[in-house]
């Protein structure tokens, strides 16, 4: 039994991680900023922008797997020294598994920028692993929502290959217990048109439009679809 600890464990992954890595033996400490968000004894409060909060909250870990994230507001803080901090915080011979995103280098978009950069923090650091996962079914729901007159509005061509989060959280508990073989990246087991996606989910009408922009001609060249060496799997993308 290791000791992990999770940080962004509330998070849309993270509730689904903390679970498993408990069915399989470890000892886990759940992160959050917010004290009585994981209602169990396994919470550990911390920010990882606040490094006097993290000592306490990594000491003794065996493994951390880092998701704290915040696209919404201070992105790249959190992303860069967020995961700057937590790499320092962690005991001398902890390792350390950051979740980005398949595509984020060869995407532009100011959220991926950051996940590019944390990746390079990651790789420098001794038994720092990168761990890159494709869009969550939960994200892909959430990004084909109909949103006029019952309607999905979509980019034309856009391609994407939307993954379940347990099986995302199914590999990371491979990784926490092998972080060296570790897989580069993790795919659901269909790339998808988001009309597909919209269709299937939802199964409204949907409007594909030919939306301009270098972040959409990136997708639709298939930038976010996982390569040859990825782990897929999990259950095709169906009602979310
Ligand atoms: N969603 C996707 O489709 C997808 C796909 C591939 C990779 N990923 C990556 O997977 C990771 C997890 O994604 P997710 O969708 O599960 O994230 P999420 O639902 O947005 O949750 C992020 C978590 O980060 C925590 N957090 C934010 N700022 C923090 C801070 N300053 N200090 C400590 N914790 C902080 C929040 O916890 P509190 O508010 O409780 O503190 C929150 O629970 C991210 O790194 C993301 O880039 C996501």
């Amino acid at each position: 039994m290791s000791v992990v600890v999770v940080t962004g464990a509330t998070g849309t992954l993270g509730r689904v991680l903390v679970p498993a890595l408990h069915a399989a033996g470890h000892h886990v400490r759940a992160m959050t900023r917010t004290a009585g968000r994981v209602r169990s004894s396994y919470e550990v409060v911390a920010d990882v922008l606040d490094p006097s909060t993290l000592g306490p909250a990594l000491e003794g870990a065996d493994c951390v797997v880092h998701l704290a994230s915040n696209p919404r507001k201070d992105t790249r803080r959190t992303e860069v020294d967020g995961t700057r901090n937590v790499l320092a915080a962690r005991p001398p011979g902890a390792s350390l598994i950051y979740l980005s995103i398949v595509g984020c280098d060869r995407t532009p978009f100011p959220y991926y920028r950051a996940k590019t950069a944390a990746e390079a923090l990651v790789r420098a650091a001794p038994d720092g692993y990168v761990v890159r996962a494709t869009q969550f079914h939960s994200l892909a729901g959430f990004m084909t929502k109909p949103r006029v007159l019952g309607r999905s509005v979509v980019p034309r061509g856009a391609l994407m290959q939307p993954v379940a989060e347990d099986f995302v959280a199914s590999v990371l508990v491979g990784a926490v217990g092998d972080p060296g073989g570790a897989p580069a990246e993790i795919g659901g087991p269909e790339q998808l048109t988001m009309a597909e996606i919209a269709r299937r989910v939802h199964g409204s009408h949907v409007i594909s439009l030919p939306i301009p922009g270098r972040f959409v001609a990136a997708v639709r060249r298939g930038s976010l679809l996982a390569g040859p060496d990825a782990v897929t799997g999990g259950a095709p993308l169906g009602a979310v």
